[in-house]
């Protein structure tokens, strides 16, 4: 039995990594997937090599019009959206004398007011169409603590954690659950380049930071996207229906909360 057959789902930031993942995982579930990025090439791409049930979707989470189109094009094109996972983010650090106002405005508005205002469109939607729907947030370890060089997306990412839980109690009452994913460090090339960065302010040679990542994490390697495709489906299928407002650690043991 296909757990999410006959469900729409939209998935911001799914042209490549962890969103192209959780694309690929729903549609072998039975749904319907509206690939989202700003990279509507690389969105193009990926929807192709997933097939039929999948299209592609130009959406800048930083601009309200763009949000809007996107998710009209994906009611077009579907009817309903039953499922949207915020999935678009940015990585980006400096040491606290060296944050720059620009780039801490840059990672907020795509990693933060994207996933509200991109939650808040397709809430609406949802409630004028009484959809009993599913919304998840992508969080991450970088929220549960601060981290000495990475101040501006580990608070991008606490913020998310605490929306996720205002959301969720003020849509539950529409039948509308919000609930969020904590990977820890998943390989790929969003983790390429947090490398890069480490290399640079940590001295490190490429590869060595990803290297020491993996060795400390309690399950003995990096997580891979496909780790966290099972949370992914199980918060967006009927099985989640009381689960509300939480944020699930998947990340090979490290945090516990
Ligand atoms: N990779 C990790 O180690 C890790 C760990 C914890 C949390 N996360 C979170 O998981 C999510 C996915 O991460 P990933 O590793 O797949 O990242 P990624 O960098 O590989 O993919 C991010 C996608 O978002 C798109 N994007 C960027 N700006 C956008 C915008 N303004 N509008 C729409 N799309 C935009 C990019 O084009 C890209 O396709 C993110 O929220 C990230 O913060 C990742």
């Amino acid at each position: 039995m296909k757990r999410l057959a006959g469900k729409n789902a939209l998935i911001t930031g799914a042209a490549r990594g962890i969103g192209r993942s959780f694309a690929e995982a729903y549609i072998r579930e039975g749904a319907k997937v509206a690939i989202a990025d700003i990279d509507l090439e690389r969105a193009q791409r990926s929807a192709a090599e997933l097939g039929d049930n999948a299209i592609a979707i130009k959406m800048d989470v930083t601009s309200q019009e763009s949000i809007d189109a996107g998710v009209a094009q994906a009611i077009d094109a579907f009817g309903q959206i039953d499922i949207l996972i915020n999935n678009a983010a940015i990585f980006t650090a400096a040491p606290i004398v060296e944050i720059d106002r620009d780039d801490f405005q840059r990672v907020f508005d795509i990693n933060v007011s994207g996933t509200l205002f991109t939650l808040q469109a397709v809430a609406r939607h949802m409630i004028d169409k009484g959809i009993k729907g599913k919304i998840i947030n992508m969080a991450s370890q970088a929220g549960r603590r601060g981290e000495s060089l990475v101040a501006v997306y580990c608070a991008t990412k606490a913020a998310i954690i605490s929306l996720t839980q205002s959301a969720g109690l003020n849509l539950i009452q529409h039948g509308i659950n919000v609930n969020a994913i904590s990977p820890g460090v998943v390989d790929g090339e969003h983790w390429d380049g947090v490398d890069a960065f480490f290399a640079k302010y940590e001295n490190k040679e490429p590869g060595q930071k990803k290297r020491e990542v993996g060795l400390s994490v309690p399950y003995g390697r990096m997580g891979t996207a496909e780790d966290l495709t099972g949370m992914a489906i199980f918060l967006a299928s009927d099985d989640a229906d009381y689960i509300v407002s939480q944020t699930y650690n998947v990340d090979g043991g490290q945090w516990m909360s």
